[in-house]
């Protein structure tokens, strides 16, 4: 799919000019501003500029009118002709439409949801599964070549604490009939414990040691918890239809950072810190150097990342390192992406896409004991609301449908609540927002897809696209039809810019634009030609709100 965005820089004959899109239905579809650069070059008005650029320009057959608007803008009016035409490239490139080349012949390896094992899956790892899933989606409809690995908390001091605990005061049936809730609970009694007997924090200590030291007792006990904690975890990523292509803990990295730390003190990169630490000083003094080797002989949460990325370049050779993690750890990506780069580790770009603090309705879900609430019950409660919309809109459904719908609506209102979002906003999400069949939300474009699924499927068996005599000029049919040409260029953008909200906020509007013209023209009850034209567009909206879902991860029911 060739870009319009490019074509028209191609006919203005400046390729990388910027071209916008005008807010306003008058300016057109697509502007540019041109020349005002042109002005401050060539010394003259940006009016004067545009005029000159306007008379070079050849107009192809598929932009009605170019026209100077304001001090320079140059604005781009797409022909209904070409708009109708359009429709039928929609159809012939179907679940494919949306889908570019750009990134063909690059790879991104990202690191997404990460939760810590022995711990509840937080919030900012649902945010971190929910954003990155939809990213890896996004890069892969740009042509991208996507490893999607998991870099799970499975390692690090706090598991001899934990092992600790467990010997002392665990109960095997209790922590295998409900595991997470029941290491957590160990785990802060040992912090309760070493409030009042520091002791403990040694002991702790030493039972990491020997688990690094390969003890078996505690490799199995080790073992043992990370596999109850996975299986607890693929219940959560099954649900939300979220894959891996590898699950890369940090522990796997665990023979792999002495490598790193010789590198790092050879090449003195590596110096001695306090009480014999080893740290990494970074360019800025004002921030606090890496921490590489603590002074217990301890390597950190930096060197593993360290390692992590020497080892995805090894073995990918990716042009793109994505990591999607809570804004709360901005400083230490900044520390470990610098050292990685003095290391010269990768030649990849490194890339921390931080998102902020998002609140779900009623529940407090932290870690502290006494107030756990399992991402799953909010799952549920989504689905319960779901199921009652259904119900609602769609009694003939049997009950094992609307369950089934519930499921994909449910599921897609939380997606959704949290992907429309700029990722760094604070936000607390409430039901009646994300549950809403009127605003910006999962349901409302869920809702208005399954609406043009109906409306194709009482077509009658006739053809759709007719002669093509007709082309479309109600000015309800142009807004929608505007719109589609441009779904592939949001795809890209939102790929560029790591913005899965871009797209979100398409759908909205696309959605919102053909309720409109649902409303204001006859579609099933028009003549011939109108009728083929409008079911046409009907169904190529139908299949670029499909699309635009399925890459925010969210499924698109066909009745509602
Ligand atoms: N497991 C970590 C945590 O929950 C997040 C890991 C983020 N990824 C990374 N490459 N450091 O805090």
């Amino acid at each position: 799919m060739v870009f319009l965005k490019d074509k028209i820089r191609e006919l203005i004959g400046f390729p990388h000019a910027k071209i916008e899109y005008p807010t306003e239905a008058t300016h057109g579809d697509y502007a540019c501003a041109i020349a005002f650069e042109l002005a401050k070059q060539e010394k003259k008005s940006p009016r004067q500029a545009a005029e000159e650029l306007m008379k070079k320009i050849k107009r192809p057959d598929w932009i009605e009118r170019i026209e100077i608007a304001g001090a320079g803008f140059i604005n781009f009016f797409l022909s209904p002709k070409f708009l109708t035409a359009f429709l039928a490239e929609i159809k012939k490139e179907a679940t494919q439409f949306g889908q570019s080349d750009i990134f063909r012949g690059k790879t991104v390896a990202t690191d997404i949801s990460h939760p810590n094992v022995a711990k509840p899956m937080g919030v900012h790892h649902l945010l971190s599964t929910i954003i990155g899933d939809s990213l890896n989606r996004i890069f892969a409809a740009v042509g991208y070549k996507v490893v999607r690995d998991n870099y799970l908390g499975d390692w690090g001091t706090q598991f001899g604490k934990l092992i600790y605990a467990y010997k002392t005061w665990g109960d095997e049936v209790a922590v295998q009939k409900n595991p997470i809730p029941e290491l957590l609970e160990l785990y802060v009694k040992f912090h309760d414990e070493a409030e009042r007997d520091p002791n403990l924090e040694d002991l702790g200590r030493l039972e990491f040691k020997k688990l690094e030291q390969g003890d078996a007792e505690n490799r199995k006990l080790w073992k043992w918890v990370v596999d109850l904690s996975l299986k607890e975890f693929h219940k959560i990523w099954n649900r939300l239809d979220v894959k891996f292509d590898f699950i890369h803990g940090e522990s796997f990295y665990e023979d792999k950072m002495q490598a790193i730390i010789d590198c790092g003190i050879k090449e003195k990169i590596f110096v001695e810190g306090e009480r014999g630490a080893l740290i990494a000083p970074l360019d800025d003094a004002n921030k606090p150097p890496c921490i590489i080797r603590k002074s217990d002989g301890a390597t950190t949460y930096a060197t593993r990342d360290l390692a992590r990325v020497k080892y995805w370049e090894d073995e990918w050779h990716p042009d793109l390192m994505v990591m999607v993690v809570d804004m709360a750890q901005i400083l230490h990506f900044q520390q470990f992406i610098e050292v990685a780069e003095k290391l010269k580790l990768t030649k990849a770009q490194n890339i921390h896409i931080p998102f902020g603090r998002m609140q779900f309705p009623e529940k407090r879900m932290s870690t502290r004991k006494g107030n756990i609430v399992l991402l799953e019950e909010l799952l549920d409660e989504a689905q319960e609301g779901a199921y009652k919309i259904v119900c609602e809109k769609n009694p003939e459904l049997s009950d094992k449908q609307k369950r089934a719908v519930a499921r994909q609506v449910g599921i897609g209102s939380v997606k959704y609540a949290v992907l429309a979002q700029n990722r760094m906003t604070n936000v607390t999400f409430t039901w009646e927002k994300m549950l809403s069949l009127e605003g910006n939300s999962a349901p409302y474009v869920q809702y208005v897809h399954a609406r043009a699924c109906s409306i194709l499927r009482k077509q009658d068996g006739k053809k759709i696209v007719s002669k093509q005599e007709y082309i479309l000029k109600e000015p309800s049919e142009l807004a929608v039809a505007r719109l589609l040409p441009k779904f592939p260029e949001v795809v890209a953008h939102a790929a560029q810019e790591f913005k899965p909200n871009l797209i979100a906020n398409y759908l909205f509007e696309l959605a919102s634009r053909f309720n409109t013209f649902y409303a204001s023209v006859q579609v099933l009850q028009a003549e011939e030609d109108a009728r083929a034209a409008r079911l046409a567009l009907t169904e190529s909206v139908a299949t670029t709100l499909k699309n635009g879902l399925a890459l925010l991860g969210i499924e698109a029911p066909e009745e509602m």
